[in-house]
C-alpha cells in the first residue's frame, strides 16, 4: 500500500475528498450511517500509508 501511494503527491487533502466521496456514496446506496461510520473509521488510518508527506519530494 505505501510503495503504491507515497510518492505520488496525494496529499491529504486528496485524501480526505474520496473519504467524502465514498461517504457519499455509501449513504446514496442505502448503507446505514453507523455502518458507514464504521467503513470510514476502517479506511482513515490508512492515509499514514497513502499520503506522501508535506516535507518528502514528491517523487
Ligand atoms: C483508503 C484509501 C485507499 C485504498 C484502500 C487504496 C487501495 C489501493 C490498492 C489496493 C491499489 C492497488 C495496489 C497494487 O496494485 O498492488 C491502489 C492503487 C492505486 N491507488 Fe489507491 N487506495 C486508496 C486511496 C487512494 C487515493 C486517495 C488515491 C489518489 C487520489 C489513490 C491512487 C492510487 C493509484 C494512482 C494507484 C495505482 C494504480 C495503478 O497504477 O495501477 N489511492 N490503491
Amino acid at each position: 500500500m505505501k510503495e503504491i501511494h507515497r510518492g505520488r503527491g496525494i496529499h491529504q487533502e486528496h485524501f480526505d475528498r474520496v473519504a467524502e466521496h465514498l461517504t457519499a456514496a455509501l449513504l446514496a446506496a442505502g448503507v446505514p450511517g453507523p455502518t458507514t461510520d464504521t467503513i470510514i473509521a476502517a479506511v482513515a488510518p490508512l492515509a499514514d500509508d497513502i499520503v506522501t508527506p508535506d516535507t518528502a519530494a514528491t517523487r
